[in-house]
């Protein structure tokens, strides 16, 4: 059996039509659409439309995708209750995982696995989003969740109902793009985990929350938020290179830079570079701009890495007056519409996601020769006193890689010189159950 590379790497686990990458040219597609012409020319809802329906929508799909999302922006009160009471200390990622697990809850369209179905729970879970991220943000500031506006695109109006403030145009203009850069990436992490929650049958909500959930790792989505973490710990332009020379010799991997398909710049950072710059000169703050400009040099010098979609977009976000801890839940608010593109592509052609391990930890049965110096175990009155116990005959003690097992079976069993015939062992727990240690995976693991 062939494994793969560690962290799946270079593995095709699939067809999609979705999202292509070029990582040797830095191109990004979307059903077949250059990022750089959607950035220009499109806008967040004809590119969530774009990923649900595989083409760009007419005036009148148009019009119908924009009234959908703007009619669904609405939360349930209760959701929005449990973002009131998440206490402080939760992250804000937790804090939006659960609430939009929560939606699954209270929707009782939930379990109907209609495409028709799924594709009204995909706008709302994508109008929605924004409304509860920026619920999240406005709560964590101290302040209450304000209505969505409808009359508004959702770009705009998530600038409004975080901040209390209509945006300029220009602004709103800007998030929108935010938005559309950070709409689908192909089987990122979260993509496959939302892939293989959905290919095992469960419901869309459910296939979300897990891609939330691996959203909000540090190598993933986490790292928008620790690049801006990272500019304030470093301070200031001159302590840059020093910051950079002591992170590379302890081994840290710098949030935003480096990538696992991108073998060059990331096209998405290329446009936030631009929008970093743009914002920071008309706010006459250029500093965090300049800070990313030269870590980037820096990078790429001495290690030769280019930056991510996550270097530049703190520093627009923050531009934009949007709090550093909702950088990854908006980043979640915009993939929702990739993810929930994924999930309709999953159901469409579906088979359950079940790849193989290759297992390299110890066996014990009786066909494994025992180590030096220990061989076979007394049950002893263990045997009596707990008859729910499996079977396994001529075990070996396990050893130091099961430390678990050790501790489980010690109050049974008593360990014997090796070459000592003894009765059998007994596995604590039995095949699949309490703290058996792998039983399926022992040959001679049997149940009583
Ligand atoms: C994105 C990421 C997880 C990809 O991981 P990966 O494909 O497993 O890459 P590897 O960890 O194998 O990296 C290959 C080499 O580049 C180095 N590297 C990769 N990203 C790095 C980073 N951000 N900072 C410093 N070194 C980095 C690794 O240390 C390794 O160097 P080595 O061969 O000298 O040991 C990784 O680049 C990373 O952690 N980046 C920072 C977090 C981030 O920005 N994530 C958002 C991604 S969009």
């Amino acid at each position: 059996m062939p494994v793969a590379k560690g962290g799946l790497e270079d593995v095709v686990a699939g067809q999609s039509e979705i999202c292509f990458i070029d990582g040797k040219e830095g191109r990004l597609l979307y059903r077949g659409y250059d990022i750089v012409d959607l950035a220009e020319h499109a806008t967040f809802e004809e590119v969530a439309y774009l990923l649900w329906y595989g083409h760009l929508p007419n005036r009148s799909e148009l019009d119908r995708i924009t009234s959908d999302l703007a009619r669904n922006r609405t939360v349930p009160a209760e959701v929005l209750e449990l973002i009131r009471r998440a206490p402080r200390t939760a992250h804000a990622m937790a804090v939006l995982r659960t609430a939009v697990s929560q939606l699954g809850v209270l929707d009782p369209e939930a379990d109907d696995d209609s495409r028709e179905a799924n594709l009204r729970k995909a706008v709302r879970l994508v109008a929605q989003t924004g409304t509860l991220v920026a619920a999240i943000g406005r709560v964590r500031q101290g302040g209450e969740p304000i209505a969505p506006d409808p009359s508004l695109g959702l770009a705009a109006d998530f600038l409004r109902m975080l901040t209390g403030r209509a945006p300029s145009p220009q602004d709103a203009r800007i998030f929108d793009v935010c938005l559309i850069l950070h709409a689908d990436h192909e089987l990122n992490a979260s993509t496959f985990a939302a892939r293989v929650t959905c290919a095992t049958l469960a419901d869309i909500y459910s296939a979300v929350t897990s891609a939330i959930g691996a959203l909000k790792g540090p190598l993933h989505g986490g790292a928008n938020e620790n690049v801006m973490k990272m500019l304030h710990e470093i301070g200031s332009l001159d302590r840059v290179e020093p910051w950079v020379e002591e992170a590379l010799a302890k081994k840290v991997k710098v949030p935003g830079f480096g990538h696992r398909v991108y073998k060059t710049e990331d096209p998405r950072a290329t446009i936030l570079r631009r929008y970093s710059k743009e914002l920071g000169e008309r706010r006459g703050e250029t500093k965090w701009y300049a800070m990313l400009v030269r870590l980037q040099d820096l990078m790429r010098e001495k290690k030769g890495l280019y930056p991510n979609v996550d270097l530049y977009s703190g520093s627009v976000y923050d531009a934009l007056g949007i709090p550093m801890e909702i950088y990854t839940p908006i980043f979640a608010f915009s993939r929702m519409s990739g993810w929930t593109a994924h999930v309709l592509e999953q159901y469409a052609d579906n088979r359950i996601i079940r790849p193989r391990a290759e297992y390299v930890g110890p066996v014990h049965g009786e066909d494994v020769p025992a180590p030096e110096g220990l061989g076979r175990v007394d049950v002893g009155a263990a045997h009596e006193e707990r008859p729910h116990l499996a079977l396994l005959r001529h075990a070996r003690p396990p050893r130091g890689s099961m430390p678990a097992a050790r501790a489980a079976l010690a109050p049974a069993v008593q360990w014997v010189p090796a070459g000592v015939a003894g009765p059998p062992i007994l596995f604590p727990g039995g095949p699949g159950r309490g703290r058996s240690v792998q039983p399926s995976l022992g040959r001679a693991a049997h149940p009583l």
